[in-house]
């Protein structure tokens, strides 16, 4: 069986994500998502609309994960890889060679990312239409 792995923040789930994860458990059998704790987002200087377990409970009922397990600092992808025998960790191309050093414990991909959506996008069109 080959074992995928991911990670993001997956705040305000839109389509772009939804097709990541796709295209992600399309490269193994089994998927392992890991989630940004809300306390790692804070040392990111990041805040999600949706809590942890609220995005916890949301990417769990997506058919194309299998689990979902909390990221909670830099260094835990590689003790996830040896834990969970990880063969491919799949990542956007936002994190275009970013993520190379983990070639030594298993392979690396970069998918395109799906254009024109990004949480980003959906924040600034949720404060303008609150701002207006
Ligand atoms: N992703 C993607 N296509 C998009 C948005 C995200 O393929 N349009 C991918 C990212 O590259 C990453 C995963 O989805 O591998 C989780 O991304 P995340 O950072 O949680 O979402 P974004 O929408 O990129 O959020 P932000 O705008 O805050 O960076």
């Amino acid at each position: 069986m080959k074992r995928v792995m991911t990670y993001g923040t997956f705040d305000l789930l839109h389509y772009g994500h939804i097709n990541l994860l796709k295209r992600s458990k399309d490269l193994g059998d089994y998927l392992i998502v890991g989630l940004s704790s809300d306390e790692f987002n804070a040392l990111k200087g990041k805040k999600s609309v949706m809590s942890f377990e609220e995005r916890k409970e949301i990417l769990q009922n997506i058919r194309y994960v299998d689990k979902v397990v909390k990221e909670s600092n830099w260094e835990q992808k590689v003790e996830d890889i040896k834990k969970y025998n990880i063969d491919v960790f799949v990542i956007g191309d936002d994190w275009e060679g970013k993520f190379d050093f983990l070639k030594e414990y298993c392979e690396v991909v970069y998918l395109p990312r799906t254009k024109s959506i990004s949480t980003t996008l959906l924040k600034k069109i949720l404060s303008e239409q609150e701002s207006a």
